[in-house]
Protein backbone atom coordinates (compact mmCIF):
# COMPACT_ATOMS: atom_id res chain seq x y z
CA UNK A 1 0.00 0.00 0.00
CA UNK A 2 0.94 3.70 -0.91
CA UNK A 3 2.18 6.24 1.83
CA UNK A 4 0.82 8.86 1.55
CA UNK A 5 3.04 12.33 2.41
CA UNK A 6 2.50 15.66 2.55
CA UNK A 7 3.88 15.87 -1.09
CA UNK A 8 1.36 13.25 -2.18
CA UNK A 9 -1.10 14.95 -5.21
CA UNK A 10 -5.25 14.95 -4.83
CA UNK A 11 -7.12 13.77 -7.45
CA UNK A 12 -10.76 13.00 -7.83
CA UNK A 13 -14.07 12.48 -9.29
CA UNK A 14 -17.72 14.58 -7.91
CA UNK A 15 -21.07 13.42 -8.87
CA UNK A 16 -24.00 12.27 -7.51
CA UNK A 17 -24.47 9.85 -6.80
CA UNK A 18 -20.80 8.16 -6.79
CA UNK A 19 -20.92 4.97 -5.12
CA UNK A 20 -20.66 3.16 -8.20
CA UNK A 21 -17.98 4.30 -10.43
CA UNK A 22 -15.29 2.83 -11.22
CA UNK A 23 -12.36 5.58 -11.36
CA UNK A 24 -10.59 5.36 -8.51
CA UNK A 25 -9.86 1.67 -8.59
CA UNK A 26 -8.36 2.86 -12.00
CA UNK A 27 -6.84 5.81 -11.19
CA UNK A 28 -5.22 4.62 -8.24
CA UNK A 29 -3.67 1.31 -9.43
CA UNK A 30 -2.28 3.34 -12.57
CA UNK A 31 -0.42 6.16 -10.04
CA UNK A 32 0.41 2.28 -7.89
CA UNK A 33 1.98 0.88 -10.91
CA UNK A 34 3.50 4.07 -12.42
CA UNK A 35 5.00 4.85 -8.63
CA UNK A 36 3.16 7.91 -8.82
CA UNK A 37 2.58 9.93 -5.42
CA UNK A 38 -0.86 10.83 -6.51
CA UNK A 39 -4.64 9.71 -4.96
CA UNK A 40 -7.78 9.41 -5.97
CA UNK A 41 -10.92 10.10 -4.15
CA UNK A 42 -14.84 9.96 -4.95
CA UNK A 43 -16.22 13.30 -3.70
CA UNK A 44 -20.10 13.34 -3.73
CA UNK A 45 -21.28 16.73 -4.43
CA UNK A 46 -24.80 17.75 -4.40
CA UNK A 47 -26.23 19.93 -7.54
CA UNK A 48 -26.67 22.89 -5.43
CA UNK A 49 -22.92 22.91 -3.54
CA UNK A 50 -21.34 22.70 -7.01
CA UNK A 51 -20.13 26.05 -7.57
CA UNK A 52 -18.31 26.11 -3.66
CA UNK A 53 -16.92 22.34 -4.43
CA UNK A 54 -15.39 23.89 -7.41
CA UNK A 55 -14.24 26.82 -5.36
CA UNK A 56 -12.86 24.05 -2.39
CA UNK A 57 -11.08 21.98 -4.76
CA UNK A 58 -9.26 25.26 -6.42
CA UNK A 59 -8.35 26.45 -2.35
CA UNK A 60 -7.28 22.90 -1.63
CA UNK A 61 -4.98 22.59 -4.70
CA UNK A 62 -6.45 19.47 -5.47
CA UNK A 63 -4.88 18.65 -8.68
CA UNK A 64 -7.35 17.08 -11.25
CA UNK A 65 -10.91 15.99 -11.04
CA UNK A 66 -12.97 14.05 -12.82
CA UNK A 67 -16.97 15.33 -13.37
CA UNK A 68 -19.73 12.77 -13.40
CA UNK A 69 -23.29 12.90 -13.74
CA UNK A 70 -25.60 15.49 -12.98
CA UNK A 71 -22.72 18.31 -13.24
CA UNK A 72 -20.93 18.14 -16.73
CA UNK A 73 -22.64 21.15 -17.71
CA UNK A 74 -23.44 23.06 -14.76
CA UNK A 75 -19.81 23.20 -13.97
CA UNK A 76 -18.49 25.12 -16.87
CA UNK A 77 -19.26 28.47 -15.59
CA UNK A 78 -17.26 27.89 -12.52
CA UNK A 79 -14.13 26.83 -14.50
CA UNK A 80 -11.52 29.21 -15.94
CA UNK A 81 -10.55 28.19 -19.28
CA UNK A 82 -12.19 25.46 -21.60
CA UNK A 83 -10.76 23.02 -24.17
CA UNK A 84 -12.04 24.56 -27.90
CA UNK A 85 -13.96 21.03 -28.24
CA UNK A 86 -15.16 20.78 -24.63
CA UNK A 87 -16.50 24.13 -25.12
CA UNK A 88 -18.61 23.09 -28.42
CA UNK A 89 -19.63 19.72 -26.93
CA UNK A 90 -20.72 22.17 -24.09
CA UNK A 91 -20.12 19.47 -21.11
CA UNK A 92 -16.78 18.41 -19.21
CA UNK A 93 -15.68 15.33 -17.36
CA UNK A 94 -12.23 16.41 -16.43
CA UNK A 95 -10.58 19.36 -15.19
CA UNK A 96 -6.87 20.18 -14.84
CA UNK A 97 -5.37 22.65 -11.74
CA UNK A 98 -2.28 24.62 -12.94
CA UNK A 99 -1.88 26.59 -9.81
CA UNK A 100 -4.96 27.69 -9.35
CA UNK A 101 -6.64 27.85 -12.79
CA UNK A 102 -8.90 25.56 -13.84
CA UNK A 103 -9.48 24.30 -17.42
CA UNK A 104 -12.35 21.85 -18.63
CA UNK A 105 -11.61 19.21 -20.97
CA UNK A 106 -13.78 16.78 -22.36
CA UNK A 107 -12.52 13.16 -22.26
CA UNK A 108 -15.65 11.31 -23.24
CA UNK A 109 -15.07 12.40 -26.43
CA UNK A 110 -11.54 12.00 -26.91
CA UNK A 111 -11.88 8.64 -25.02
CA UNK A 112 -14.56 7.20 -27.44
CA UNK A 113 -12.34 8.40 -30.50
CA UNK A 114 -8.84 6.94 -29.19
CA UNK A 115 -11.05 3.27 -28.91
CA UNK A 116 -11.92 3.49 -32.13
CA UNK A 117 -8.55 3.97 -33.54
CA UNK A 118 -6.98 1.75 -31.34
CA UNK A 119 -9.12 -1.29 -32.97
CA UNK A 120 -7.95 0.31 -36.38
CA UNK A 121 -11.37 2.07 -37.05
CA UNK A 122 -10.78 5.56 -38.42
CA UNK A 123 -14.61 7.46 -38.58
CA UNK A 124 -13.17 10.30 -41.04
CA UNK A 125 -15.62 9.55 -44.31
CA UNK A 126 -17.35 6.63 -42.74
CA UNK A 127 -21.21 6.86 -42.74
CA UNK A 128 -22.41 6.47 -38.62
CA UNK A 129 -25.28 5.64 -37.04
CA UNK A 130 -25.55 7.22 -33.57
CA UNK A 131 -28.97 5.41 -31.24
CA UNK A 132 -29.26 8.43 -28.73
CA UNK A 133 -29.57 11.81 -27.80
CA UNK A 134 -28.09 12.63 -24.12
CA UNK A 135 -25.51 13.91 -23.08
CA UNK A 136 -23.12 10.79 -23.69
CA UNK A 137 -24.23 10.96 -27.43
CA UNK A 138 -23.07 14.88 -27.56
CA UNK A 139 -19.70 14.07 -26.79
CA UNK A 140 -19.48 11.45 -29.44
CA UNK A 141 -21.44 13.29 -31.97
CA UNK A 142 -19.23 15.99 -31.61
CA UNK A 143 -15.93 14.23 -31.94
CA UNK A 144 -17.60 12.56 -34.87
CA UNK A 145 -18.24 14.92 -36.64
CA UNK A 146 -15.31 16.88 -36.25
CA UNK A 147 -13.00 14.03 -37.46
CA UNK A 148 -15.09 14.16 -40.53
CA UNK A 149 -17.63 11.33 -40.11
CA UNK A 150 -21.16 11.90 -41.91
CA UNK A 151 -24.01 11.14 -38.92
CA UNK A 152 -27.02 9.78 -38.68
CA UNK A 153 -28.48 10.26 -35.21
CA UNK A 154 -31.75 8.61 -34.17
CA UNK A 155 -33.49 8.87 -31.10
CA UNK A 156 -36.50 8.27 -29.07
CA UNK A 157 -37.69 11.84 -29.02
CA UNK A 158 -36.76 13.16 -32.45
CA UNK A 159 -36.35 16.21 -31.48
CA UNK A 160 -33.64 16.05 -29.10
CA UNK A 161 -31.92 14.47 -32.15
CA UNK A 162 -32.99 17.22 -34.25
CA UNK A 163 -31.68 19.68 -31.89
CA UNK A 164 -28.41 17.83 -31.39
CA UNK A 165 -28.01 17.69 -35.40
CA UNK A 166 -28.56 21.51 -35.52
CA UNK A 167 -25.95 22.24 -32.93
CA UNK A 168 -23.45 19.79 -34.58
CA UNK A 169 -24.19 21.00 -38.31
CA UNK A 170 -23.63 24.75 -37.00
CA UNK A 171 -20.22 23.49 -35.83
CA UNK A 172 -18.87 22.06 -38.36
CA UNK A 173 -20.86 22.35 -41.43
CA UNK A 174 -21.34 18.59 -41.28
CA UNK A 175 -23.87 16.50 -42.70
CA UNK A 176 -25.89 15.24 -39.78
CA UNK A 177 -29.23 13.62 -40.33
CA UNK A 178 -31.71 13.59 -37.24
CA UNK A 179 -34.85 10.60 -36.80
CA UNK A 180 -36.93 8.73 -34.53
CA UNK A 181 -35.22 5.67 -33.33
CA UNK A 182 -37.42 2.91 -35.10
CA UNK A 183 -37.75 -0.18 -37.02
CA UNK A 184 -37.93 1.25 -40.14
CA UNK A 185 -35.19 4.41 -39.87
CA UNK A 186 -32.88 1.60 -38.26
CA UNK A 187 -33.46 -0.04 -41.61
CA UNK A 188 -32.70 2.53 -44.15
CA UNK A 189 -30.18 3.74 -41.77
CA UNK A 190 -28.05 0.63 -41.30
CA UNK A 191 -28.35 -0.59 -44.76
CA UNK A 192 -25.90 2.12 -45.68
CA UNK A 193 -23.76 2.77 -42.43
CA UNK A 194 -20.79 1.43 -41.64
CA UNK A 195 -20.05 2.60 -38.01
CA UNK A 196 -22.98 1.94 -35.57
CA UNK A 197 -22.64 3.35 -31.58
CA UNK A 198 -25.52 2.72 -29.11
CA UNK A 199 -25.15 5.76 -26.58
CA UNK A 200 -28.51 4.82 -25.43
CA UNK A 201 -29.02 3.16 -21.93
CA UNK A 202 -30.86 0.47 -23.91
CA UNK A 203 -29.54 -3.19 -22.31
CA UNK A 204 -27.86 -1.74 -19.17
CA UNK A 205 -28.42 -4.13 -15.99
CA UNK A 206 -31.19 -5.32 -14.85
CA UNK A 207 -32.54 -4.53 -18.21
CA UNK A 208 -30.21 -7.28 -19.99
CA UNK A 209 -32.72 -8.41 -22.73
CA UNK A 210 -33.16 -5.18 -23.74
CA UNK A 211 -31.78 -4.35 -27.12
CA UNK A 212 -32.04 -0.85 -29.38
CA UNK A 213 -31.47 -2.58 -32.99
CA UNK A 214 -32.78 -5.72 -34.34
CA UNK A 215 -30.41 -8.65 -34.79
CA UNK A 216 -32.05 -9.01 -38.10
CA UNK A 217 -30.60 -5.35 -39.05
CA UNK A 218 -26.66 -6.13 -37.84
CA UNK A 219 -24.49 -7.06 -40.33
CA UNK A 220 -20.67 -8.54 -40.60
CA UNK A 221 -19.64 -5.34 -42.46
CA UNK A 222 -20.41 -2.56 -39.45
CA UNK A 223 -18.28 -1.95 -36.56
CA UNK A 224 -20.87 -1.89 -33.33
CA UNK A 225 -19.63 0.33 -30.86
CA UNK A 226 -21.91 0.07 -27.49
CA UNK A 227 -20.91 2.66 -25.11
CA UNK A 228 -22.52 0.80 -22.21
CA UNK A 229 -20.52 -1.26 -19.69
CA UNK A 230 -22.20 -3.07 -17.30
CA UNK A 231 -22.68 -5.64 -18.61
CA UNK A 232 -19.58 -5.54 -20.37
CA UNK A 233 -21.19 -7.86 -22.85
CA UNK A 234 -24.72 -6.19 -24.31
CA UNK A 235 -27.01 -7.96 -26.13
CA UNK A 236 -26.07 -5.92 -28.70
CA UNK A 237 -22.87 -6.73 -28.84
CA UNK A 238 -23.89 -10.61 -28.98
CA UNK A 239 -25.94 -10.18 -31.63
CA UNK A 240 -24.02 -8.30 -33.52
CA UNK A 241 -20.81 -10.74 -32.91
CA UNK A 242 -23.26 -13.53 -34.76
CA UNK A 243 -23.98 -11.26 -37.12
CA UNK A 244 -19.94 -11.53 -38.36
CA UNK A 245 -19.51 -7.86 -36.91
CA UNK A 246 -16.52 -6.21 -35.65
CA UNK A 247 -17.36 -5.26 -31.92
CA UNK A 248 -16.22 -2.52 -29.78
CA UNK A 249 -17.33 -2.47 -25.48
CA UNK A 250 -18.06 0.21 -23.47
CA UNK A 251 -15.58 -0.26 -21.19
CA UNK A 252 -12.56 0.88 -23.72
CA UNK A 253 -14.87 4.25 -23.78
CA UNK A 254 -14.53 3.83 -19.74
CA UNK A 255 -10.85 3.15 -19.75
CA UNK A 256 -9.58 5.72 -22.61
CA UNK A 257 -11.45 8.50 -20.89
CA UNK A 258 -9.62 7.80 -18.59
CA UNK A 259 -6.27 7.11 -19.75
CA UNK A 260 -6.50 10.47 -21.19
CA UNK A 261 -7.13 12.78 -17.58
CA UNK A 262 -4.50 10.67 -16.01
CA UNK A 263 -1.77 11.92 -18.77
CA UNK A 264 -3.14 15.37 -18.56
CA UNK A 265 -2.73 15.08 -14.21
CA UNK A 266 0.53 13.54 -14.25
CA UNK A 267 2.27 13.84 -17.88
CA UNK A 268 3.30 10.09 -17.95
CA UNK A 269 1.55 7.53 -20.15
CA UNK A 270 -1.39 5.51 -18.47
CA UNK A 271 -1.56 2.08 -18.47
CA UNK A 272 -4.10 1.07 -19.91
CA UNK A 273 -4.37 -2.71 -20.24
CA UNK A 274 -3.75 -2.30 -15.78
CA UNK A 275 -7.15 0.29 -15.83
CA UNK A 276 -8.80 -2.51 -18.49
CA UNK A 277 -8.12 -5.10 -16.14
CA UNK A 278 -8.88 -3.53 -12.76
CA UNK A 279 -12.72 -1.96 -14.46
CA UNK A 280 -13.07 -5.77 -15.35
CA UNK A 281 -12.65 -6.83 -11.72
CA UNK A 282 -14.27 -4.12 -9.89
CA UNK A 283 -17.31 -4.38 -12.32
CA UNK A 284 -17.51 -7.91 -11.59
CA UNK A 285 -18.01 -7.05 -7.75
CA UNK A 286 -20.59 -4.80 -8.53
CA UNK A 287 -24.01 -6.08 -6.77
P1 LIG B 1 -26.47 9.82 -21.07
O1 LIG B 1 -25.71 10.91 -20.39
O2 LIG B 1 -26.05 8.44 -20.68
O3 LIG B 1 -26.50 10.00 -22.55
P2 LIG B 1 -29.20 10.78 -20.93
O4 LIG B 1 -28.74 12.17 -21.25
O5 LIG B 1 -30.21 10.58 -19.87
O6 LIG B 1 -27.96 9.90 -20.48
O7 LIG B 1 -29.68 10.08 -22.28
C1 LIG B 1 -30.21 8.80 -22.32
C2 LIG B 1 -30.42 8.41 -23.78
O8 LIG B 1 -30.95 7.08 -23.80
C3 LIG B 1 -31.43 9.28 -24.50
O9 LIG B 1 -31.09 9.34 -25.88
C4 LIG B 1 -32.73 8.50 -24.29
O10 LIG B 1 -33.73 8.75 -25.26
P3 LIG B 1 -34.78 9.98 -25.07
O11 LIG B 1 -34.00 11.23 -25.36
O12 LIG B 1 -35.83 9.73 -26.10
O13 LIG B 1 -35.27 9.90 -23.65
C5 LIG B 1 -32.22 7.09 -24.43
N1 LIG B 1 -33.09 6.09 -23.83
C6 LIG B 1 -33.22 5.79 -22.51
N2 LIG B 1 -34.13 4.81 -22.32
C7 LIG B 1 -34.59 4.48 -23.56
C8 LIG B 1 -35.55 3.53 -24.04
N3 LIG B 1 -36.21 2.71 -23.20
N4 LIG B 1 -35.76 3.46 -25.37
C9 LIG B 1 -35.09 4.27 -26.22
N5 LIG B 1 -34.17 5.19 -25.83
C10 LIG B 1 -33.92 5.29 -24.52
Amino acid sequence: MRLISGKTKVCGIIGDPIEHTMSPVMHNAAFDRLGLDYVYLPFRVAAKELERAVEGARALNIRGLNVTIPHKVAIIPFLDKLDPLAEKIGAINTIVNDDGVLTGYNTDATGFLQALLEQGIEPKGKRVAVLGAGGASRAISFILAQRGASLAILNRQPARAQELAQRIAQAFKSEVEALALNEENLAQVLAKAEILVNTTSLGMSPEVDKTPVPAQLLKSSLVVFDIVYNPIQTRLLREAEVAGAKTINGLEMLVWQGALAFEKWTGEKAPLDLMRQVATEALGHED
